[in-house]
């Protein structure tokens, strides 16, 4: 175990030591840092809670294949040890070195999408690292590369236009010409496990799942987190000193994801970005909800495991996860269990997860062709917002039009994420009509007590709750309303 922080910065290795009483603390955000530095303050403070993207560097790690992967991350949200290992680009790393304007910068000139300058570093951090993945990107891409950074004055279309515009240009840039060097400027770097003690805090960031069950076990109130952005706003926004924390970012064997033709398994550290990128060759249904989970910025830290870990009632994987029949893998000194998502979610923000114990990944079933599984999220707004209610449905119509298995799971309607087990019984056996699905609808308002809040009253969660009932039997029936379509897997977002 190792003390000190490696990674890159300015193009440099820069060595992180942290002392008793001194500055930075383990739980130092990269945003506090970067702007504790003379030379990166173009990163700026918005929320400091990944709602406005203000905060937004890039990230480049090996990607295994001889290159470098480059994500856009909320700075506010990153604890500083988490970016061992890894290359932190400022908007102020951008320009060559005979000071020109990168391809991006120059396209949002040309277009004048430089509006305000609090939003724009960050804006611009987030087309460099679209066009560090893509070089032709298209508009939706675009459209969801920004989609986690707020502008409330002039909009977005000029900014649009500089993303369409800047095509090519992450291809021959600076950062090209210097990827080999910097790669093996990041492999020099040890992936030994860090424990760092400062002042009577604890950070300790495993680098085997071994290590994470020996800290565990002597540790059990330590906070476990894996991408933070649940558990970094306890700190940025709560103002909460946390004694002990283990981060689990650093277990390879967790980021590792496996296909088989029962199954997909996700390590519990592959992000959610990641698990959407699968899950578009193959589970649509969780595609689809995940495109309208938070923002690029948010999907490319936050985890599955850290979405489980949660038990939000909100939690958009956990109804698709339900309905889908998967299970969550729980590893502990005692050997591996595993166990459905419904029994893994105890109460509010409580899991079956034990204290000795670490959710090790998701492995979800492949659905047979005859079964259909849509998902739901109806927020107050499209992007980068939490449900107010949330809905995964899955059906089997047998050849004569009746039902054969349902699974009707609502988040945003009880404690926590649930299943409407009374109408699951009732459709079983009835014919897949409007007539069914209309008895159906008025016996789920029994099966939840919903909460009113400032998302939504209790009544009209129920109503979206009914209605998204219906909105599934609408697209899931045929034109006579008697025959499921058949189609696998539907998307809704
Ligand atoms: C701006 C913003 C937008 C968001 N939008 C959405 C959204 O649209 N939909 C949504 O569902 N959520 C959303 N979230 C919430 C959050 O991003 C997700 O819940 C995310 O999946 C949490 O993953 P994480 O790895 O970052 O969790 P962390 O913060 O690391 O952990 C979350 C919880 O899980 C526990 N945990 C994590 N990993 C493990 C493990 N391996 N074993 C045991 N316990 C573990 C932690 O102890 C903690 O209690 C949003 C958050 C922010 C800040
Ligand atoms: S400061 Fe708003 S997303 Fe980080
Ligand atoms: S660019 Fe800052 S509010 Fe629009």
């Amino acid at each position: 175990m190792q003390s000190t922080v490696l990674f890159v910065l300015d193009g440099q290795l820069v060595r992180l030591g942290f002392s008793p009483g001194g500055y930075p603390h383990v739980t130092t955000t990269l945003l506090q840092y970067l702007r504790s530095l003379p030379g990166h303050r173009g990163v700026k403070e918005g929320c400091a809670e990944g709602d406005c993207g203000a905060c937004t560097v890039v990230l480049a790690e090996p990607d295994g294949d001889g290159g470098l992967r480059y994500r856009a991350v909320d700075s506010c949200l990153f604890f500083l040890p988490m970016i061992h290992g890894k290359q932190v680009i400022t908007v102020e790393n951008l320009r060559d070195p005979s000071g020109n304007l990168h391809g991006v910068q120059q396209a949002m000139v040309d277009e004048f999408g430089s509006q305000c300058g609090f939003c724009t570093p960050g804006v611009v951090m987030s087309l460099f690292a679209l066009h560090k993945t893509l070089s032709a990107p298209k508009r939706e891409q675009v459209v969801d590369a920004i989609a986690g950074n707020l502008c409330r004055c002039t909009g977005y279309r000029s900014i649009i236009d500089a993303g369409l515009g800047a095509v090519g240009s992450g291809a021959g840039d600076q950062f090209h010409a210097d990827a080999g060097r910097i790669h093996d400027l990041l492999l020099s770097i040890p992936r030994d496990g860090l424990m760092i003690e400062t002042g009577g805090r604890r950070y300790s960031r495993p680098s085997t799942i071994e290590e994470a069950l020996d800290a565990r076990r002597r540790e059990p109130d330590a906070v476990v987190l894996c991408g933070a952005t649940d558990t970094a706003l306890r700190v940025t926004k709560n103002h909460e000193e946390i004694p002990s924390i283990i981060d689990l970012s650093g277990i390879a064997a967790l980021r590792a994801q496996r296909r088989t033709d029962a199954a997909f398994f996700f390590g519990a550290a592959v992000t959610i970005q990641e698990v959407m990128d699968t899950a578009e060759k193959g589970i649509p249904s969780l595609a689809g909800m995940l495109a309208v989970f938070g923002s690029r910025q948010i999907r490319n830290i936050a985890t599955i495991g850290g979405n489980v870990g949660t038990a939000s009632p909100i939690g958009d994987t956990l109804p698709v996860l339900v309905a889908l029949g998967a299970e969550i893998e729980l590893t502990g000194s005692h050997g591996v269990r595993r166990l459905p998502v419904e029994e893994m979610l105890t109460g509010y923000r409580r899991t079956a997860c034990r204290s000795d114990e670490l959710i090790t990944g998701v492995s979800i079933p492949r659905i047979p062709s005859d079964i259909t599984v849509r998902a739901y999220k109806v927020s107050r707004r499209a992007d980068l917002d939490i449900s107010t209610v949330s809905a995964a449905f899955r059906v089997r119509v047998d050849g004569d039009g009746t039902v054969d298995g349902a699974i009707l799971a609502f988040g945003g309607m009880a404690e926590k994420v649930r299943r409407a087990r009374s109408t699951e019984e009732f459709l079983q056996g009835r014919p897949w009509t409007r007539e069914t699905v209309d008895k159906a609808m008025a016996g789920l308002s029994d099966e939840f007590r919903p909460l009113c809040d400032v998302r939504g009253s209790a009544s009209f969660r129920a109503a979206v709750a009914r209605n998204l009932l219906l909105k599934f039997w609408a697209e899931t029936a045929g034109a006579n309303g008697q025959r499921a379509v058949a189609s696998a897997e539907g998307v809704h977002g």
